[in-house]
């Protein structure tokens, strides 16, 4: 019997973006697979891709060549309408940096957590309630919390509705796009803790998206390095961190201050094009 195919399946992926002169290759064929309940780490600076390969997996992006494969079904040619009917399986959830992005200001948070449910029908009120407030508790908030608006929580609290929004359709792979990076340091050690255990009692796949080397390690079980659109190096956690093989990754993992806003100063950059001019030489 063949092998089942993996969850996730990126085969030569392109992604071109922009309108005619200023249109410009953002994903360089990418490979990548997950496996069901595999965490993985998506690294790489400000401008290497990685929201646009979440969105291209969501399928908000149509690539230009290669494929999307979830459970061994293409998702990246699908029409509209099939396009609709897989989404609403809810088989894969994205969350966002900003809670505020994927929460409407001016609905109650708890029809906000219900909406997937609502959208994929075939549930009645008092399953949907039940259902909500299941994913409620798991996310560590107070059942009450579902009659206010997004204005009236923390940003942690915003992050765990934006959490439990995506649950609540039992998703196989969570999106998760730099999730913490807008909160503060408590928040994102909960919050952090808080998906590394939904990971495991659900077998939930992620994809962690960082541009932090050194903060994800901690959290997934294989990282790939994104620079420039390409999968420079990926393999397993310990040896991409203890014996990087990519002069970028390097760099990544250096000392402090490699990265700015996001970006590689311009001296790590000068460095690292130095280092990889020397690789193709030798
Ligand atoms: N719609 C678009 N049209 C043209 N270029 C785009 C479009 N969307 C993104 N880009 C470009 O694609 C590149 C990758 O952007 P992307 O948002 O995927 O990066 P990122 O790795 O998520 O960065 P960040 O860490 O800042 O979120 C950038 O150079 C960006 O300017
Ligand atoms: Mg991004």
């Amino acid at each position: 019997m063949p092998d089942s195919p993996p969850l996730l399946r990126l085969n030569n992926l392109r992604v071109d973006r922009g309108v005619r002169s200023k249109r410009k290759t953002i994903l360089h064929g990418i490979d990548l697979e997950i496996e069901a309940g595999e965490k993985v780490g998506l690294i790489g600076e400000s401008g290497s891709g990685k929201t646009t390969l979440a969105r291209t997996v969501l399928g908000l992006i149509t690539p230009t060549s290669g494929t999307v494969e979830l459970r061994g079904q293409r998702i990246d040619s699908l029409s509209t309408s099939e396009l609709r009917a897989h989404r609403r399986t809810g088989s894969v959830q994205y969350v966002f940096q900003d809670p505020l992005a994927s929460l409407d200001p001016d609905i109650e948070v708890g029809e906000s957590i219900a909406e997937g449910l609502v959208v994929r029908g075939g549930l009645e009120r008092s399953d949907i309630r039940a259902r909500v407030a299941d994913v409620v508790d798991s996310v560590g908030l107070d059942r009450a919390i579902a009659s206010r608006r997004p204005a009236e929580l923390s940003g942690g609290q915003r992050q765990r509705v934006a959490v439990a929004r995506a649950l609540v359709l039992d998703p196989s792979l969570l999106l998760l796009d730099e999730p913490v990076s807008a909160l503060d340091s408590v928040n994102r050690i909960q919050i952090l803790k808080l998906l590394g255990e939904l990971g495991r009692s659900r077998n939930i796949a992620q994809l962690f998206i960082s541009h932090d080397l050194g903060a994800v390690a901690s959290l997934v079980d294989r990282i790939a390095v994104l620079y420039e659109g390409k999968i420079v190096e990926v393999g397993p956690t310990a040896s991409v961190v203890n014996a990087p093989t990519h002069p970028y990754t390097a760099l990544l993992l250096g000392s402090a201050p490699t990265l700015s806003g996001g970006r590689v100063s311009r001296e790590r950059r000068r460095e690292l094009r130095l280092a990889l001019a020397g690789q193709t030489a030798s």
